[in-house]
């Protein structure tokens, strides 16, 4: 099993050439996972606004790289709801006090009460669902927020609005072959029709290129020697290699077609 400081990494166990894309890259030394980068989820965070006295629920925290910079913000409480066992393991190296919890669990039944959060949001985890479960997470989210209450989202999306079935197909077997995990964008009006069938009232949209793989973003994101560290472990390993070759080549393919989007939106 492939550790880091004594913790167990997401998808240690799995073979490299069949685990998930999001995992591949973990293994290899990358934090952040989600399509936009820091930049997106800086502006998700900014419509959230978490302030001291927000109580505020994670889905699908990955490697807690969201997780730091609103812990940083010192909510009232912060919980954490992977399905991931190691992926929990990750976020509660960073935890500090009984009011911060990193849970085994699922997004659409977190087990929390009725409004018993104020600020909910989940990144990079609703494209990877049928379209049913997103549905049932997004409610899940609903139930879980106050009155007033703000939910974030950071994914995958298509573009133009009106884009056609035989191009989003392509793009959903394309990606879905290259990640091994069944992606399912949407486009940026698809999103919000989904938020607000559930009762959500939108209040920002903000997008970015789908630059994960692409040299400056990965920067940004991992900084220098997070970058020459992925790159010293990927140049070892020749699968590894091939894998993300062929991600970055599949992402690239489907730019045009292809971007980040987060939404924030507040339950009435
Ligand atoms: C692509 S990673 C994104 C991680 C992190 N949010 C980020 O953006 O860097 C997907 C994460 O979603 C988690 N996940 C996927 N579906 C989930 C579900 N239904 N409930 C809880 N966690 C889920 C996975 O275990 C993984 O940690």
């Amino acid at each position: 099993m492939i550790h880091t400081h004594d913790c167990p990494m997401p998808g240690a166990n799995l073979d490299i050439q069949r685990m998930p894309g999001h995992w591949l890259l973990a293994r290899l030394g990358k934090r952040v996972l989600r399509p936009g980068g820091l930049e997106l989820t800086q502006k998700m965070l900014d419509g959230l606004n978490i302030r001291s006295q927000d109580r505020v629920v994670e889905v699908a925290p990955g490697m807690g790289a969201t997780a730091a910079l609103t812990l940083a913000k010192q909510p009232a409480s912060y919980v954490a709801i992977d399905r991931d066992e190691a992926a929990v393991a990750q976020v509660r190296r960073i935890l500090t006090g009984i009011s911060q919890q990193a849970v085994l669990g699922q997004a659409h039944e977190t087990g929390l009460k009725d409004g018993e959060a104020s600020v909910f949001y989940g990144e990079a985890m609703l494209t990877m669902q049928p379209d049913p479960m997103k549905r049932r997470i997004i409610a899940e989210a609903f139930r879980c927020l106050e009155s007033g209450g703000r939910y974030g989202i950071h994914e995958l999306s298509l573009s133009p609005n009106d884009l056609s079935e035989t191009i989003k197909q392509a793009v959903q077997k394309d990606l879905s072959a290259s990640i091994h995990v069944g992606a399912r964008p949407l486009t940026v009006g698809e999103w919000s029709a989904l938020l607000t069938e559930q009762g959500f009232v939108v209040e920002s949209v903000a997008e970015a290129p789908m630059h994960l793989l692409e040299t400056g973003r990965f920067v940004r994101d991992e900084g220098l020697a997070g970058t020459l560290r992925f790159l010293w472990n990927v140049l070892r390993n020749r699968h590894a290699l091939a894998r993300v070759l062929d991600m970055r080549a599949v992402f690239r393919r489907h730019m045009a077609h292809m971007g980040a989007i987060a939404i924030v939106v507040r339950k009435p």
